[in-house]
């Protein structure tokens, strides 16, 4: 059931948990985050995806990163992956991109100390800068990764053309976007079957429409009916159906409560036909 992650022999659960809910928000009491983070390594999730700017504003730099590292620090953490990210910054809580050489080793640094870790499993670009040569950004990445700090590179944001140029660099194991109903360019474009090409996880982000969409699911007749015959959740079944696009598709739902995690995690007993998995394809259809 497992999947691994890129060409690496690292195996992780085939649903992630997206951090990033936990972090910016503010107002989530730590202790929440801890139990969410919790529920979700119970519940079999692997693999958490987080990035240094999960946070508020440039203050609280590292805050999702510090709520990650306290939480697995109290519970058995053998075989979870962390995946952080750096290239962005968050004045008065905006996000700008800083894909700068130095701006990324700091960033990686600092990374470092707030998931109390010594290297990072899998670290990657969070977007390309305009202002900086993309080949700079990557090549910082596999200067760190050959200083031990960094073990695997991965970006994100990126399409077919910057994977390219990052490939000649290094190797990536990972391309992160945004992939759900309703925004499937990389699965009709062929994007994801070239990562799988290329031994390439492709990490669905915002898997169920982003944290200002999620709820639009609960409205699409045919998510409602397959997930009433599955007595699954429509949440459920979308999660199903990303599974079913690639078998290098890792979906990261966010979650900022327990209930959202777990059944998440179990979405991956949700087994859809292929006539299922083209009837959901119809809902982004233009
Ligand atoms: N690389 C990038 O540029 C980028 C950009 C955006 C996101 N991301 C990553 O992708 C992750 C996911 O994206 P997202 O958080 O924007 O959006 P999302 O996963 O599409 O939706 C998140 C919201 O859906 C709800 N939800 C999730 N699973 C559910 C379930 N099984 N049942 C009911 N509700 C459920 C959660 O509500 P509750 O909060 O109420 O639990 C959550 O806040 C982020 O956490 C982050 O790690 C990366």
């Amino acid at each position: 059931m497992k999947r691994n992650l890129g060409s690496t022999d690292i195996e992780v659960f085939p649903i992630g948990l997206g951090a990033m809910p936990l972090g910016i928000r503010g107002t989530l009491p730590l202790q929440d985050a801890i139990d969410v983070i919790h529920s979700a390594v119970e519940a079999g999730i692997s693999f958490i995806d987080t990035a240094n700017v999960y946070c508020t504003d440039n203050q609280d730099i590292g805050l999702n990163e510090r709520t990650i590292a306290q939480a697995l620090g109290s519970i058995d953490s053998s075989g979870i992956i962390v995946a952080t990210k750096g290239g962005l910054v968050r004045p008065q809580g905006r996000w700008e991109r800083r894909g700068s050489p130095q701006h990324l080793r700091s960033a990686c640094e600092k990374s470092l100390q707030d998931l109390s870790v010594e290297a990072i499993t899998l670290y990657q670009l969070h977007a390309p800068d305009p202002l900086v040569p993309f080949s700079d950004s990557v090549g910082e990445l596999a200067r760190l990764q050959s200083e031990g700090k960094i073990l695997h590179v991965g970006l994100s944001n990126v399409g077919q053309d910057l994977l390219d140029e990052a490939m000649d660099i290094t190797t990536i194991v990972s391309v992160q976007n945004r992939c759900n109903i309703y925004h499937s360019v990389d699965l009709k474009s062929g994007f994801v079957d070239y990562c799988r090409q290329n031994s390439i996880t492709y990490i669905a982000y915002s898997p169920m429409g982003g944290g200002g969409r999620y709820t639009e699911l609960r409205d699409e007749a045919v998510l409602s009916e397959l997930a009433a015959s599955h007595e699954s959740t429509v949440y459920q079944v979308t999660l199903a159906w990303l599974l079913k696009k690639g078998d290098n598709i890792l979906p990261i739902p966010g979650a900022g409560r327990i209930s959202s995690a777990v059944s998440s995690a179990h979405a991956v007993h949700v087994d859809l036909s292929a006539d299922e998995v083209r009837r959901i394809d119809g809902i982004g259809a233009p």
